[in-house]
């Protein structure tokens, strides 16, 4: 797909992967918006990159989910890319786990994961089907397709948001083919989130050039560095996957 002069939503779009290809978006001269929760790293976002637009939302509430759609129609109404990218992630030991504070988090995460976005993505779709060429790129990781340990309800997210992702991309493939649906599946990558544990890590910028490469020739399945790898040896040895990513 063309890849400048859309306007864009990138959820999550103040830290690392989201502010990469919020870069990315921005340098190829698109109009971008962007969203989290924290003022001040929205504000520092909008001092590196002055022409970018920031909500303030925390996809955990409902309320503030309708907000930005409702700023989106009524201030970016040419919204033509809505890059899912927000996402949090919890360890849970479910043989010594705290069951009030477990209740909460497990709706928190899914929330903030996979029922935010869809939401999001319902709230935002009538828009994006009003436009001759429009995305919809949700991110997901390599623990959608065989999960660790210590974080289930994560990896059970991004499962959804993988599944999602095929049965949304046929429904548009079927009734609005002008919105293509593309989900980045990641390998581990150094930011906040993973910042004190893994190995052989990438950067959110390696992630933002694997994207915008496969975004141009409309590779709407992104399977990004060591994740091409992980998809071959789940489909020949999914025990091996399984060992390999158990643990990590
Ligand atoms: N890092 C990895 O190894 C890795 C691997 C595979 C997939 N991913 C996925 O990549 C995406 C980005 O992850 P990351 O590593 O870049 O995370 P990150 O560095 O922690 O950044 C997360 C971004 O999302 C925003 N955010 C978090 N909770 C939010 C909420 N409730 N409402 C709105 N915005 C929220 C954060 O801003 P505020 O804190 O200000 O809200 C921040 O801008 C996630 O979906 C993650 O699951 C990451």
């Amino acid at each position: 797909m063309e890849l400048s002069g859309h306007t864009v939503l990138v959820t999550g779009g103040s830290a690392g992967i989201g502010i990469a290809l919020a870069r990315e978006f921005y340098k190829r001269n698109n109009r971008v918006i962007i969203c989290g929760r924290s003022l001040e790293r929205l504000t520092r976002t909008k001092e590196e990159m002055s022409e970018i637009e920031t909500v303030q939302c925390d996809l955990a509430q409902d309320s503030d989910i309708r907000n930005l759609a409702e700023v989106i129609n009524t201030k970016f109404p040419n919204l033509s890319i809505l890059v899912n990218n927000a996402g949090v992630q919890l360890n849970y030991k479910f043989t010594e786990i705290d069951t009030e504070k477990a209740l909460k988090d497990i709706d928190w995460e899914s929330q903030v994961n996979f029922n935010g976005m869809v939401k999001l993505i319902t709230l935002c779709l009538p828009l994006l089907r009003q436009k001759s060429e429009s995305a919809i790129i949700n991110v997901s990781s390599g623990l959608a397709l065989t999960p660790k340990t210590s974080a289930p309800i994560y990896c059970a997210t991004k499962a959804a948001v993988h599944s999602f992702s095929q049965s949304l991309r046929y429904q548009m493939e079927d009734n609005a083919p002008n919105v293509a649906v593309f989900e980045a599946i990641l390998p581990m990558v150094a930011t906040d989130m993973t910042r004190g544990r893994g190995k052989g890590k990438i950067s959110p910028q390696q992630v933002a050039d694997e994207v915008f490469k496969a975004l141009s020739k409309n590779d709407y399945e992104i399977r990004v560095g060591k994740v091409k790898l992980l998809v071959w040896i789940n489909r020949f040895a999914p025990w091996l996957a399984q060992r390999i990513l158990r643990g990590s």
